[in-house]
């Protein structure tokens, strides 16, 4: 089988540990691009000097040429600037959208049957954005949120239940934002409600539910956890690994299901918006989006959430995109 081609457009800290994660999987060749003049080479010729060690032989590739993409069967899209302290996913709409505007006519030029995969924030409205300018059909462009943030839930359910975090399953639908929405109702340990564990450690009801709240909140300020310790930036392991999970279930046509910004075409009574939701991911990319009954409480707080995200997008018309 011939190798992969993967571009990563944005050799930040995210592009960076994408790159590692990639030559250290096999996943395939990189070409890591920034506007950066011999940043992305200087990332990729330390990574690429890691090969023996690594037992790897896939190409790294830095560049500031667009056409070096060429032939990229997924793109990978961190570019734009992180969140810093005190500053809101929002905040960052006007910068990022003229980032990922030029990103996207790149993109469409010299890697035209591409999928893509964006963690650039605003997530929802960058995803957006992409699409449009891309002309790409849906089923191609789709962002990395929920893998993340349903790792981060899954990961306070492990440590608080003291069980290994590989038998958790839990997930987070909705916007990229304060108002995503972990499903409670539906996490499990091994199919063992993470309600029901907690209301046997806690033998009270009130506590178990009051436990649950402190993980639902913790996870939607994750993002904003690390940025406050970090002080420098924002999460970068994290969103790479969830990335690179999104890249492997296409290159090996896994038909995984997982929590994904794709677009909605009437799916969950929403038309015409990315918006987190559990989606099948394979070799095309989106496969197939799966729908799920949400109890009355759930679905008020996705409507909420599908409000974040339709404002996110008009702010960002109005400003011209
Ligand atoms: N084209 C390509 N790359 C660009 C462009 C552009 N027009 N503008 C900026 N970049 C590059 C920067 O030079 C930088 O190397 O994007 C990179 C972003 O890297 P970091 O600043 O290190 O940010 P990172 O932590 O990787 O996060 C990237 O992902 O999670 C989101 O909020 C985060 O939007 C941010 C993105």
């Amino acid at each position: 089988m011939a190798r992969k081609k993967i571009a990563l457009i944005g050799g930040g800290q995210i592009g960076g540990v994408l790159a590692q994660l990639i030559a250290q999987k096999k996943l395939g060749d990189v070409v890591l691009f920034d506007i950066v003049e011999d940043f992305p080479q200087g990332k990729t010729l330390d990574i690429a000097e890691a090969s023996r060690v690594d037992g790897t032989d896939v190409v790294l590739k830095g560049t500031n040429t667009y056409a070096d993409i060429t032939g990229s069967d997924i793109v990978i899209i961190t570019a734009g600037l992180p969140r810093k302290p005190g500053m809101s996913r929002d905040d960052l709409l006007t910068t990022n959208a003229k980032i990922m505007k030029q990103v996207a006519e790149g993109v469409k030029e010299h890697a035209p049957n591409s999928i893509v995969i964006i963690i650039s924030n605003p997530l929802d409205a960058m995803v957006t954005l992409f699409q449009k300018v891309s002309g790409f059909p849906t089923h191609r462009v789709i962002g990395q949120a929920g893998v993340l943030d349903s790792s981060r839930f899954s990961t306070f359910i492990a440590w608080e239940l003291d069980v290994s975090v590989r038998d958790i399953n839990a997930m987070v639908l909705g916007g990229h934002g304060d108002t995503m929405v972990p499903l409670v109702r539906y996490a499990n340990v091994n199919g063992v409600p993470v309600m029901e564990m907690l209301e046997r450690k806690y033998k009270d009801a009130a506590k178990a539910k009051e436990v649950m709240e402190a993980m639902v909140s913790r996870t939607k300020m994750a993002g904003g956890e690390v940025v406050k310790l970090l002080k420098t930036g924002s999460a970068f392991y994290s969103p790479a690994a969830s990335a690179i999970a999104m890249a492997e279930a296409i290159i090996y046509d896994e038909n995984r299901l997982l929590p994904t910004c794709v677009y909605l075409n009437g799916e969950f009574g929403v038309d015409g918006y990315y918006v987190g939701v559990p989606a099948v991911l394979g070799e095309k990319g989106v496969v197939r989006i799966v729908e799920l009954t949400l109890d009355e409480e759930e679905q008020a707080a996705f409507d909420k959430s599908i409000n974040a995200v339709k404002t996110l997008v008009a702010d960002m018309e109005r400003l011209g995109f």
